[in-house]
């Protein structure tokens, strides 16, 4: 293959340039579901592994060449962008990511320190080049950030949340809190993504995996200014892919807001998610991620399904609609990435 990025399947569908196959990745593939995955966490804390870069582009580079996918996703964390805010995050065992110091008020927002990438996530650029280095053009690089709003619930809630009480009250008792928070947030996470570029990440990825609890109302009120100034900072020319969850009914705003791909998940069929965000953008999705505890041969059945709805038509990058689970079989995860190639080539 040419070293020109441009020939890459994943970055031309990005593009939505034609391609010779569908292009596929798979979110979380760097993770637990993986047996080379747990035997390094048995050695090394989460955040530890994330802080070496040479681990961390190790646990990058195995998922793409066990499960032949079309592009890496550094191995990292959402979460690393708000250590530096000084809020105490813990990654415990069994309860998930903690923060020991969430945000309620306005006077917490000013408490804040000021994230300075470059400085205090040096190890994130470092890891980023090692995997470049190691993936040795094979493939293209993702880098990620948590997207504004799905940052800022977690550093309010303080951890995972049910109904988001904390988040949806300050925005509407102290909106003014809210918007300096956000404010922050998407000058941040900009900033953060920018420097993953420098770094050498072909693509970046915003997961608002939490935007699914909101109204259409307060989407686009309380959250669409701010990921689309986070999207408009960021690095011309580098595609942009902007994922949610639970999202059906807010697409047309997400849509708004920005990205040069649309991540859509199984809640809505990808031919009707794609109509509603419109054919002028890319798709990504959307196999239930719940559909790899299937048999190989309906894992290809509903891989075919997907593929019937996105017709061949330039601009569709093959994924779950959400993260691989840990529990799910290796051995079907690389059945579903065989039968994208299989069923897809032109
Ligand atoms: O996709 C990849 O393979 C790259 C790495 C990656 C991780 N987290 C590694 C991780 C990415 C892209 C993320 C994103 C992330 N992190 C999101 C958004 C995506 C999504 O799935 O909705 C969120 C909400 C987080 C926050 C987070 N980090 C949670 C809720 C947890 C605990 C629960 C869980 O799913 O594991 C983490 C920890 C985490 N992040 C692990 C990994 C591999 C597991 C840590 C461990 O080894 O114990």
């Amino acid at each position: 293959m040419s070293t020109e990025t441009q020939d890459y399947p994943f970055l031309a569908a990005c593009r939505r340039k034609p391609t010779a196959f569908t292009p596929v990745w798979v979110m979380r593939q760097a993770g637990r579901y993986m047996e080379e995955y747990r035997k390094l966490r048995a050695q090394y804390g989460f955040l530890e592994l994330c802080k070496k870069p040479d681990l961390a582009a190790e646990v990058t580079v195995t998922p793409v060449e066990r499960l032949g996918v079309d592009a890496a996703i550094l191995f990292a964390d959402i979460l690393l962008l708000l250590e530096p805010m000084g809020v105490g995050l813990e990654y415990s065992r069994g309860d998930g990511p903690l923060i020991h110091r969430p945000v309620r008020t306005g006077a917490d927002v000013k408490r804040l320190k000021d994230v300075e990438p470059e400085k205090n996530l040096s190890f994130v650029f470092e890891a980023v080049k090692k995997c470049c280095a190691a993936l040795n053009r094979k493939v293209p690089l993702i880098g990620f950030s948590g997207a504004p709003f799905t940052l800022a619930s977690y550093l309010i809630e303080g951890g995972g949340s049910r109904n988001y009480i904390h988040t949806k009250r300050l925005y509407y008792t102290d909106p003014g809190a809210w918007n300096a928070l956000m404010e922050r947030l998407a000058h941040a996470v900009a900033e953060y993504l920018n420097g993953q570029i420098a770094a050498g990440a072909q693509a970046v990825q915003l997961f608002d995996s939490w935007a699914g609890c909101l109204s259409p109302v307060d989407y686009e009120k309380f959250v669409l200014p701010y990921t689309q100034a986070a999207i408009q900072r960021i690095t011309p020319g580098t595609p942009v892919i902007n994922f949610s969850t639970g999202t059906a009914g807010l697409l047309k705003s997400i849509r708004a807001a920005g990205g040069d791909v649309i991540g859509l998940d199984w809640r809505v069929n990808l031919d009707e998610g794609w109509a509603r965000v419109g054919h002028d953008v890319a798709v990504q999705g959307n196999l239930d991620p719940v559909a790899l505890f299937a048999e190989p041969k309906d894992i290809r059945s509903r891989v075919a399904d997907v593929l019937r709805r996105a017709d061949g038509r330039p601009g569709h990058i093959f994924n779950l609609g959400h993260g691989v689970l840990p529990e799910t079989p290796v051995d079907h995860v690389i059945a579903m990435v065989q039968a994208v190639h299989e069923l897809s080539a032109r």
